[in-house]
C-alpha cells in the first residue's frame, strides 16, 4: 500500500455516515451557518440567516422528511435528504445534499447520496426528484453520476433550474 493510499483508507475509517438523531440539531445548526456564502446562496437564495439555518435544521426531523449526515470526528461535514411527496400511486420523493466546501472533491457526496437513494428504495420510493441550478455543474455531474436523468428546465426567479429525476425499476 503505498502512501496515497494510507492517506485515503484513513479518511475512509474517519467519516461516518447515519441517519440523524434530535441530538444532532445544534450541531446542524452549526454546520449550515459554517457554509460559505456561495453554499448558502445555492442553499436558499440570498440572504441566510440563523433563522433559515435553524429553519432548515429542524425540517430535517420534519415526519416525512429522512435525513442522513455525514460526520468526520464527531462533526457534521455534509447531510442529505428527501421529502415524501404525494399523492400518487408512485411513491416519490424530493432529494437534497450539501456538503462543506473544506470536505468537497474527496468522494463524501457520492457516498452520502448513494446511502441515501438506498434508503428510500429501502422505504419504497420509486422516483426521486430534484431542481438543480443549471449553472451548478458539480451538482448535476454528481447527480448524473448515480443515474439522475435531467429533463425540462423550469424558470426561478433570476435563476433556470433542470428538473432531475431517478427511476426505480419494480
Ligand atoms: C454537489 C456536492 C454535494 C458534491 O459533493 P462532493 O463531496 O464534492 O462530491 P464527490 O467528491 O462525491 O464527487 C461526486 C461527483 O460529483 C462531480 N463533481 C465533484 N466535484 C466536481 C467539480 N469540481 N466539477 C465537476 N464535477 C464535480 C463528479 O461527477 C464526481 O464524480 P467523479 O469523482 O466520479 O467524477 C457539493 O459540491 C456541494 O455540497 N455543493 C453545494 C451544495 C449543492 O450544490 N447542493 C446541490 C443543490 S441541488
Amino acid at each position: 500500500m503505498n502512501i496515497l493510499q494510507k492517506v485515503s483508507s484513513l479518511e475512509k475509517e474517519a467519516f461516518k455516515i447515519r441517519e440523524i438523531a434530535q441530538r444532532d440539531k445544534e450541531k446542524l445548526i452549526e454546520f449550515f451557518l459554517s457554509l460559505s456564502d456561495e453554499t448558502k446562496y445555492i442553499l436558499n437564495g440570498s440572504g441566510f440567516t440563523f433563522q433559515d439555518a435553524t429553519g432548515y435544521a429542524e425540517s430535517a426531523f420534519h415526519p416525512l422528511t429522512r435525513s442522513l449526515i455525514v460526520e468526520i470526528s464527531g462533526k457534521i461535514v455534509g447531510e442529505a435528504r428527501y421529502v415524501f411527496i404525494f399523492p400518487g400511486i408512485t411513491i416519490m420523493a424530493e432529494v437534497g445534499i450539501v456538503i462543506h466546501e473544506s470536505f468537497q472533491g474527496k468522494g463524501l457526496g457520492k457516498k452520502l447520496l448513494m446511502k441515501l437513494i438506498k434508503d428510500g428504495i429501502k422505504m419504497g420510493v420509486r422516483k426521486f426528484q430534484l431542481y438543480v441550478d443549471v449553472n451548478n455543474k458539480k451538482a448535476i455531474n454528481l447527480y448524473k453520476s448515480v443515474g439522475f436523468k435531467a429533463n425540462e428546465t423550469i424558470l426561478d426567479g433570476d435563476r433556470t433550474l433542470y428538473y432531475m429525476t431517478l427511476y426505480i425499476p419494480r
